[in-house]
């Protein structure tokens, strides 16, 4: 009995950010375009995102906010789909959205408007989303790949991988993209967990642990990167869009730097403290610019009982020292099972930057974070999703 093929133009692997936008391009243009995830709902990482609210873009997009081996690799496709693209679909489709801090937009209800908002847009065009579908296998035979699955098999003249990295393996996320890539023979760059928290070595965690709850600004570095955002002390370790953003700069074994005060000269302020009342002392001072706790664990006890007047040269430097120069060595990051993203992934050098066509193989195309890019915590991921799977639906 001879197994009836299921045909289409364009056979997208992913229905989420960036398979989602690339069938819809593909749909206006007339191709007849089937999209298979093994997920029971599609684009389950856009529901769960932004705290339910989906950080959607940002209004200020920049190649500098992306990490890849090849910087240059985004520039095309996020000046061809911008921010600003997707702000106007938004727009039309009379989604409340909400600016927040450092230009982050937000759906103002729920990020389930995000996916009706694709859903909607693929409606026209018939797309046909196959959910629950196990892909088996991906062959490519004279022009048309074939793709055996649990739901049939396929053949499409175009393929695309939209498949995601491997962040969240609860919310379906699989090496099936990178796998296929190296099928097809393409180079892969290490993957690793990026925007995640960072754990803690069990002396820091047994000392920090009263602190759980604790937001604080925060200049948090390292010898690659910094930024200037909050930082969350939770029970496990160290969160906060300060730390997911240094996570995405760190190596194993390394150090960061984190200046809890960093809007403060803080000897200058310190000398104003004293000129104002000298027998004060320096643990009521310093509650009156950081959280109580905290400054119980980072001064000894002997130094925050002493009265700002006897305040020796050496323990201010010490004060200055622990709350603006604190130096600590994460144990680890909680790894893909919470991070947002996942670095590396497929090289973009062999891939076009303008119509994302492997350059190995004909009419495959990679698209979204399978790639290697990485944006910034603050809506740059979902615009490279957006971007990606813009430019790819033009041409696929
Ligand atoms: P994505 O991962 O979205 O989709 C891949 C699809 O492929 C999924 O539907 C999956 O089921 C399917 N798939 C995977 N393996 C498969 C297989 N073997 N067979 C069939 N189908 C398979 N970004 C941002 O800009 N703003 C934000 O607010 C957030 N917030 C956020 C929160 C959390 C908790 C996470 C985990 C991530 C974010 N992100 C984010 C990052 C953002 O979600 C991510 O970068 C994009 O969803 C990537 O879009 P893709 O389409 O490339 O992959």
């Amino acid at each position: 009995m001879s197994l009836k093929i299921i045909k289409t133009d364009v056979l997208i692997i992913g229905a989420s950010a960036s398979g989602l936008m690339c069938a819809i391009e593909s749909g206006r243009r007339g191709r007849r375009v089937i999209v298979l995830d093994h997920a029971n709902k599609v684009a389950k990482k856009i529901l769960m995102s932004g705290g339910g609210r989906c950080n959607f873009t940002n209004y200020d997009i920049h190649p500098d906010h992306y990490i890849s081996h090849n910087p240059h690799f985004c520039k095309s496709a996020l000046s061809r789909f911008t921010q600003w693209d997707f702000i106007a679909l938004i727009e039309r489709h009379k989604i409340p959205y909400q600016a927040r801090d450092l230009g982050k937009l937000f759906c103002q209800n729920r990020a389930k408007d995000i996916v009706n908002l694709l859903l909607d847009e693929c409606a026209p065009f018939n797309i046909d989303i196959r959910l629950k579908c196990q892909i088996d296998a991906v062959k490519k035979e004279k022009n048309q790949f074939l793709i055996e699955t649990s739901n049939g098999l396929y053949s499409a003249d175009s393929l695309v991988i939209a498949s995601g990295g491997l962040s969240i393996p609860k919310m379906c996320a699989s090496p099936l993209g990178y796998q296929i890539a190296e099928q097809f023979g393409h180079h892969l760059w290490p993957t690793m967990a990026g925007l995640v928290p960072f754990t803690l070595q069990p002396k820091d965690k047994e000392r920090l642990a009263p602190l759980s709850g604790i937001a604080l600004n925060a200049l948090v570095s390292n010898q690659r990167a910094q930024f200037h955002e909050n930082i969350l002390f939770t029970h496990r370790g160290l969160s906060g869009p300060a730390i997911l953003q240094l996570s995405s700069y760190w190596r194993a074994g390394e150090s960061i730097q984190i200046n809890l005060l960093p809007d403060l000269n803080l000897s200058e302020w310190l000398q104003h403290a004293r000129q104002e009342s000298s027998q004060i002392k320096i643990k009521t001072v310093l509650s009156r610019i950081l959280p109580k706790r905290l400054v119980t664990i980072f001064i000894d006890q002997a130094i925050l009982d002493t009265p700002l007047q006897q305040l020796s040269k050496k323990q201010q430097q010490t004060i200055i020292l622990n709350l603006q120069q604190w130096t600590i060595k994460p144990n680890n990051t909680e790894g893909y099972r919470t991070a947002e993203v996942t670095l590396g992934g497929v090289d973009c050098n062999e891939i076009s930057s303008k119509t994302f066509q492997s350059n190995k193989t004909d009419n495959l195309y990679f698209i979204g974070e399978v790639l290697d890019v990485t944006g910034h915590l603050g809506g740059y991921n979902f615009q490279w999703a957006w971007s990606s799977g813009w430019c790819a639906g033009q041409v696929v």
